[in-house]
């Protein structure tokens, strides 16, 4: 049996190992290799490879049958290795805010990380695009004005790229020593503003981020949903600038706006979706609520 684990490590493909033995047409020699070795000591086929007819039969039908099953147990095993995103050890509890420009994510990612603190929590707060030096970097070249042109492909592998150290140096190991992370922004903004937005597709945008990320998934997501007029208002009431992204015409943000929607309602377990134009005090009061019953389920 050992052999043909071997001889699976040589193939390129487990979906093609198992086309390929279940059809009779394997190619390769390795596997060629282990199926005769199999065969072998099952004894219907000598070592030199001549087949033993005369013990053909009912032996044969059985020993087929168990190398099948083994086969299939090896081929599940390396399926589920292939596809399955880094295992996650984490005893800490992760929060991303996500909603559209001028939602007030920042303010209220503020507050949940004052009142957490006060009640005696380790919280870490960042955001994103950012949260390492090389992040930080990428946030001010995909952010800023005079870059020259960037196309969609590149701004989305600027994000990714900024949230795979985030996730990886700061967001991983954070979790691992139990705080709270509070993250402005994560994933679903890719999704949002590069997959809807710029009409990468969200499908791809979304597997990207997962590869970027291995499979690091917020435990709650709250978005603040904001109408894209109401939001321009709120930036615009500022004195600051508007961003290359924030200053995209009403409806790049309308197309975000209702790709947020769609995100939450498609696992509403996992989302808290409150209107931006609620009150602050109101707002905050009903996240730290949320928050706290998760922390309580996890004790
Ligand atoms: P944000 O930090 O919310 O802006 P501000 O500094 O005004 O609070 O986000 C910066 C911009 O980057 C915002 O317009 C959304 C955009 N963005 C994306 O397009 N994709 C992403 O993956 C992320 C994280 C942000």
């Amino acid at each position: 049996m050992a052999s043909f684990g071997t001889a699976c490590r040589h193939h390129h493909s487990v979906r093609g190992q198992i086309c390929g033995m279940f059809s009779g047409k394997t190619h390769c020699p390795s596997l060629r290799r282990g199926e005769r070795a199999l065969e072998s000591c099952y004894g219907f086929v000598s070592p030199s490879g001549r087949v033993r007819r005369a013990r053909a039969g009912e032996r044969r039908r059985r020993a087929l049958s168990e190398f099948l099953c083994t086969l299939r147990s090896v081929t599940t095993q390396r399926l589920k290795q292939d596809q399955s995103p880094m295992p996650d050890q984490r005893p800490g509890l992760f929060i991303a805010f996500e909603g559209g420009d001028g939602a007030g994510k920042s303010t209220q990612a503020a507050r949940l990380a004052e009142s957490l603190e006060s009640l005696g929590f380790s919280v870490l707060r960042t955001r994103e695009p950012g949260g390492t030096p090389i992040g930080e970097k990428l946030r001010s070249l995909v952010l800023d004005h005079g870059h020259g042109t960037i196309d969609p492909r590149t701004e989305a592998l600027m994000f990714a790229a900024s949230r795979a150290a985030h996730a990886s140096q700061v967001i991983r190991p954070a979790l691992a020593q139990g705080a709270v992370v509070i993250t402005d922004r994560y994933i679903d903004s890719s999704v949002a503003y590069q997959g809807a937005g710029r009409d990468l597709g969200t499908v791809d945008v979304r597997r990207l981020n997962e590869w970027a990320t291995e499979g690091l998934e917020p435990d709650l997501t709250v978005l603040l949903d904001v109408h894209p007029g109401d939001g321009r208002d709120r930036r615009t009431a500022g004195d600051a600038a508007e961003d290359r992204l924030e200053s995209e015409p009403d409806d790049f943000h309308a197309r975000i706006r209702a790709a947020f929607l769609e995100l939450a309602q498609a696992r509403p377990e996992t989302y808290l979706v409150l209107p931006a134009k609620d009150a602050v005090e109101d707002l905050a009061a009903q996240i730290l609520r949320r928050v706290q019953d998760l922390l309580g389920s996890r004790t």
